[in-house]
């Protein structure tokens, strides 16, 4: 799509603190309005919103940028989707180009065919004895049945496509929706005699279908395949149904599998979900992250469950979450133990959840020092250094071992994985580069210089290689780029250097001198050159 216009008009119709103050409640504070941050946890604000120049930034979090980014991180929305709730917003209509409207109506296509089926999953679960029967064995209650949409695919190899057929849809379409398969005999159903369980993105679209066999056949779960609708990694089951209890809990349950977050809710867990049979990823945490920053993760109490939660450490660790790991007793999982012991049983076992460092600690063996240095890695890897801090003094408890040892231990350790890094990524140093940073701040306040600084600088010579791609921006097109129409390709850190910057310039623009800092940067970039 390219509607970099039309993205222009939106954004020129629309203030992004009236906007803003929709979701989040701003005070004014000198040239900006400040609040308490949507995207992380916070007791002070530390969320800013420049009206001047249309851009947000959070000293907490570093997530920044303009009205795009913030509805489709609040909303959990891809661009074009909160394009067009931007348009309908600000009443400029979004023209589509040809390869659009195709696009569209290809998915639009796939989106009908997908609903059709699962209308006819569910009235084929009414007529269907053996299907009812198992559902009740397993405890689902109707109402349940209902709110997930639960249904039945019919024995049998073309039901389905037979069905949609006669409603005018085409192969390529079935077979598309991941509702067919193309064997040796043409296309047959892909569920077959199985209950079904539909699959919606977050904002509540359908996008798949799990299907689970009525006995021990193998497999036992079957899994749309991906499609122009249906990313695996990207989708949790139950979230759509559960987003406004884990905000209003504060907190998500993450479970392994269908049947475990149908009982969660049933026995009143709204708040949990699950990954499609797949190890959690960070695309799922991103979903999460708008909504909450606590997580529950829940594993089965078995060896496989203990690595998978040992797994998941690393990733769940780095995101700025509070994670905190469940084993089950025995084998059980959150459906058969809510069943069993149910839920005030289970509440107490949520409450008893453990940090990362104590869940190590609980799983180690005889090496202590082995676990230290596992719990040690797993910091070194994090983002969050006061999340971190606090984790380090939990690793000298647990261990028995004076913080200041553990500390030292810690700080070598970060040395050696930190020149590894350097000597892997040497833009990573970048952070010392401030003279780039106030020469790129000067241009995003004083636009109407970006020739003179471009016509100064040795592009070469920037260090920061987020600073000099966002130069290489401004150069490609002389300079007739302003902040806001740089934030429209910007990648996440050219984004958060962009809205730091903007909201906190390093100077205060009513008195800088500004062609003399300009000379004075770039005196100094070249002297640091000349000085290697
Ligand atoms: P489990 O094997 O733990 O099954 O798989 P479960 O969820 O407890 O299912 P029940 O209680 O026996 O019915 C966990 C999840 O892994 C995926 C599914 O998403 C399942 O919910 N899975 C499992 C598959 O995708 N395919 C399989 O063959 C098995
Ligand atoms: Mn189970």
């Amino acid at each position: 799509m390219n509607n970099s216009r039309i993205v222009e008009d939106i954004k020129s119709k629309l203030d992004i603190v009236d906007l803003i103050s929709g979701y989040v409640q701003l005070k004014k504070s000198g040239q900006n309005w400040k609040g308490l941050c949507p995207f992380h946890s916070e007791k002070t604000p530390s969320f800013t919103v420049s009206q001047s120049k249309q851009i947000f930034h959070c000293f907490g979090c570093g997530s920044g940028g303009d009205i795009i980014t913030f509805i489709s991180k609040y909303e959990n929305l891809s661009f074009g989707e909160t394009l067009e709730i931007l348009a309908k917003k600000s009443g400029i209509p979004l023209p589509k180009t040809d390869i659009d409207r195709k696009f569209i109506e290809k998915n639009e296509k796939i989106r009908r065919a997908m609903a059709i089926a699962a209308d006819y999953f569910r009235t084929n679960l009414r007529g269907a004895e053996l299907a009812s029967a198992y559902l009740r064995k397993r405890g689902i209650e109707e109402e349940f049945v209902d709110r997930f949409g639960i249904g039945y695919a019919p024995a049998g190899w073309s039901n389905l496509i037979a069905h949609l057929r006669s409603q005018g849809f085409a192969d390529s379409v079935i077979k598309e929706a991941g509702l067919a398969a193309v064997g040796t005999k043409g296309l047959y159903d892909m569920f077959r005699h199985r209950i079904i369980f539909p699959i919606n993105s977050s904002g509540g679209s359908l996008v798949a279908f799990g299907g689970r066999a009525l006995d021990d056949s193998s497999p036992k779960y079957i899994n749309s395949p991906e499609t122009p609708v249906f990313k695996k990694s990207e989708t949790l089951f139950g979230l759509h149904l559960a987003k406004d209890e884990i905000r209003h809990r504060k907190f998500v349950l993450i479970a392994e599998g269908y049947l475990d977050v149908i009982v969660c809710h049933q026995y009143g867990f709204g708040n949990a979900v699950a990954p499609l049979g797949t190890a959690l990823t960070s695309s799922h945490l991103q979903k999460l992250r708008s909504l909450t920053n606590r997580v529950v993760l829940i594993f089965d109490g078995d060896s496989a469950g203990k690595e998978a939660a040992r797994r998941s450490l690393p990733l769940v660790c780095q995101g700025k979450l509070f994670t905190r790991i469940l084993l089950l007793p025995d084998s059980e999982d959150p459906d058969s133990f809510l069943r069993k012991y149910g839920a005030d049983a289970f509440n107490q076992l949520i409450d008893r959840a453990k940090t990362a460092v104590d869940f190590l600690f609980g799983i180690a063996g005889e090496e202590k020092t082995e676990t230290v240095r596992e719990a040690l890695t797993l910091i070194a890897g994090m983002d969050d250094l006061l999340l971190a801090d606090e984790m380090l003094a939990e690793v000298s408890e647990k261990a028995k071992i004076n913080e200041s040892v553990i500390r030292e231990e810690f700080r070598k350790m970060k040395r050696k994985s930190k020149a590894g890094k350097a000597a892997a990524d040497p833009g990573r140093k970048s952070e010392k580069y401030n003279e780039e940073y106030l020469l790129l701040s000067l241009v995003l306040s004083f636009p109407e210089k970006t020739g003179q600084v471009l016509s100064l600088l040795d592009m070469g010579d920037i260090r920061d290689e987020t600073v000099r791609s966002l130069f290489g921006k401004l150069a490609a097109c002389d300079g007739h780029r302003d902040s806001s129409s740089l934030l429209d390709d910007a990648g996440e850190r050219e984004r958060a250097i962009i809205s730091q910057l903007c909201v906190n310039p390093g100077f205060d623009p009513e008195e800088v001198e500004v062609d003399r800092n300009i000379r004075d940067c770039c005196r100094r970039i070249k002297k640091r050159k000349l000085d290697e």
